[in-house]
């Protein structure tokens, strides 16, 4: 997807990245009311936050972390109260407890297909030795890989439910103009630092491990995200953290965006035109020929 222009009216304070324009002409804001989108590993909820600001809902936003709630506040303090109520009040779902290697594993989850399912920049809680610190961050994409696999949407997804009685969710969509496409293949996106040892991941080798392929690679732009505050695994620690995004602003940070290799089948139905030629998918590209743009 990666999609043209998205749907959503007034501006919201604070102040909204101008959609069309802020990514230069190539990459436009990839999120809209019309996805359903699953957050993995977040810390203080300020990028779910920020994408639900800036679409005008959360109501197809479920947002998780892998800690408990009383970890979340002890690490991110009043930061994630407030971001985690106002994302609340914008009618978002947020759970804790989500381990992403294992999403299918969970009844609140297994049951629902989203189109978007995002891991922003993923990571292990500190291994000092640099050679096990890569293995064991590879281990941890591979297997969320293979687990959010599961959760896509395919061209099939209106037969499966996305209603689970065990989730408070959003049954009211429609109220705000939110009604998530769900027919059509989902994605995967991870947000990386460039560079070393993040580049020694080398996503692109785990994502095809896990039978997927990427769609597109762009800068992970931070002025979509106005209200994003990037947080290590650790939390922010004085003297040690670095205040803003700082951390992520200086290492080149890439948004990869991957979807299951069937969705770029020339041969599926999907994929043709009504004349039976190769369509290219909506945001105007083919496979991403592993450039890193
Ligand atoms: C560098 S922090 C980034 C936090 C947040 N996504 C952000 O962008 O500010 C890495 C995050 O990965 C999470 N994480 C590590 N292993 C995980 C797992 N198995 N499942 C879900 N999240 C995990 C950590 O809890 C932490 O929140």
């Amino acid at each position: 997807m990666l999609k043209g222009k998205p749907k959503f009216k007034t501006p919201v304070q604070p102040k909204t990245p101008s959609i069309k324009k802020t990514s230069g002409p190539r990459y436009q804001f990839p999120y809209s009311k019309n996805d359903y989108i699953l957050l993995v590993g977040e810390g203080n909820f300020s990028f779910s936050h920020s994408i639900a600001k800036t679409i005008g809902t959360g109501k197809n936003i479920v947002a998780t972390a892998y800690d408990s709630e009383s970890v979340v506040e002890e690490k991110y303090t009043n930061d994630a109260v407030n971001h985690i109520k106002e994302l609340k009040d914008l009618g978002g779902t947020v759970l804790f407890d989500i381990d992403a290697t294992k999403l299918e594993k969970r009844k609140i989850l297994k049951n629902k297909r989203f189109t978007h399912i995002i891991f922003n920049f993923p990571h292990c809680l500190g291994i000092k030795d640099q050679d096990r610190n890569i293995l064991s961050n590879q281990q941890l994409l591979l297997n969320f890989f293979n687990s959010a696999s599961k959760l896509l949407t395919t061209p099939a997804s209106q037969t499966v439910s996305n209603k689970d009685e065990s989730l408070d969710e959003p049954s009211d969509f429609e109220e705000n103009g939110a009604v998530p496409d769900l027919n059509r293949f989902g994605e995967i996106h991870v947000s990386l630092k460039s560079g070393l040892p993040y580049d020694n991941w080398d996503i692109r080798m785990l994502s095809r491990k896990a039978g997927l392929r990427s769609k597109v690679t762009m800068p992970f732009n931070l002025k979509w995200f106005p209200l994003y505050e990037h947080r290590r695994t650790l939390g922010f620690k004085d003297g040690l953290s670095k205040g803003g995004n700082q951390e992520i602003a200086e290492k080149n940070p890439k948004l990869y965006a991957f979807v299951i290799k069937e969705s770029l089948d020339p041969q599926h139905p999907q994929n043709q035109d009504n004349d039976g030629s190769k369509k290219r998918n909506r945001d105007g590209h083919s496979e991403d020929s592993d450039s890193d743009d």
